[in-house]
């Protein structure tokens, strides 16, 4: 992350989000409705100029036409991640659920809009301080209001030790909980992954974690584009935010076990087509196999 600025990616990812709300057929796999308010941009013709000044800086490493599906698989997957935690939450709440917690939230919309899925919970966003501090601006400007059950948490992955800054913010460790963590570990280091897989996996039985992850393998599952991994490395570098730690999900199994969690689950796109789309791939055009999100309980 660029000091002092907030995520350009937490922008990227909310924006492809409203995007997806606003033109993927049905069944969509998510719809965010507060997404394009939360960015700050204007209306849908703004929402489709960002996604096409992305497309052609993809259409550069390959042409116009992949680089308009590989988007739009990014897209899906930025989408599929957020709608596996609102799939989640209820079985979670079986198991004695007490706190939600969104670690690197960005522009996450879940607690202001699945108010049925959160009532009850505790929850807490979790971010980087100027991150947070850009959302929550956005979200007065957007009269979207904070929901009393709401806390904010500011906390630097790299910096700072995230057992302290959760204790801190009122999270409590006796509790079941659920954590949400999208689109963050890649931004990390292998160490600050490790960490977090290790305060995670402390917390109560019953707990659960869902993240999205980039594995080196994501090239050849993914299909398509041949270097998709150095493609998103070169744009995220750019915003200020480079590709950190990638794994194998053989290697994340292995870091999540260690760590205290008893399954793990690599949610494969047929299976998240068939669980949650009635089988229709139409907004979520993946090869089969592709797999890129986890669950995993303790
Ligand atoms: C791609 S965004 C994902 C945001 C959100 N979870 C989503 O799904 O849209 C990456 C998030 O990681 C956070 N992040 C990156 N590095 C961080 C760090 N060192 N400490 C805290 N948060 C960090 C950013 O602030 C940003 O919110």
């Amino acid at each position: 992350m660029i000091e002092g600025k907030p995520s350009r990616t937490a922008l990227m990812t909310a924006v492809q989000r409203a995007h997806h709300y606003q033109t993927a057929p049905e069944p969509k796999v998510l719809r965010d409705s507060l997404a394009m308010a939360l960015t700050g941009l204007e209306d849908s013709e703004a929402v489709q100029g960002y996604i096409d000044t992305l497309v052609q800086t993809f259409a550069s490493f390959s042409d116009l036409e992949t680089a308009t599906l590989f988007m739009n698989r990014v897209d899906g997957a930025v989408c599929m991640r957020s709608r596996v935690v609102e799939e989640e939450l209820p079985a979670a709440r079986e198991r004695g659920l007490k706190q939600l917690v969104i670690l690197g939230a960005g522009l996450d919309s879940t607690a202001y809009r699945c108010t049925d899925l959160t009532e009850g919970l505790e929850v807490f966003e979790v971010d980087h301080p100027s991150t947070q501090a850009w959302k929550r601006e956005q979200l007065k400007k957007a009269n979207i209001s904070v929901p009393d059950n709401l806390t904010f948490v500011p906390f630097d992955f790299e910096n700072q030790t995230l057992a302290q800054a959760l204790e801190a913010g009122g999270v409590r460790a006796d509790k079941v909980t659920f954590f949400s963590w999208l689109g963050v570990h890649m931004y990390l280091t292998d160490e600050a992954v490790k960490s977090t897989f290790s305060v995670m996996g402390a917390y109560p039985k019953g707990s659960e974690m869902v993240m999205d992850y980039i594995s080196p393998s994501y090239v050849t599952v993914a299909g398509l584009v041949e270097n998709s991994v150095e493609q998103l490395q070169e744009v995220v570098s750019k915003m200020g935010e480079p590709l950190k730690s990638k794994y194998y999900e053989s290697e994340l199994e292995e870091m999540l076990k260690t760590a205290g969690f008893s399954t793990v689950n690599f949610l494969s796109a047929r299976w998240l087509i068939d669980n949650y789309l009635g089988g229709k791939k139409d907004a979520f055009d993946m090869p089969d196999e592709a797999t890129s999100i986890l669950t995993a309980v303790i």
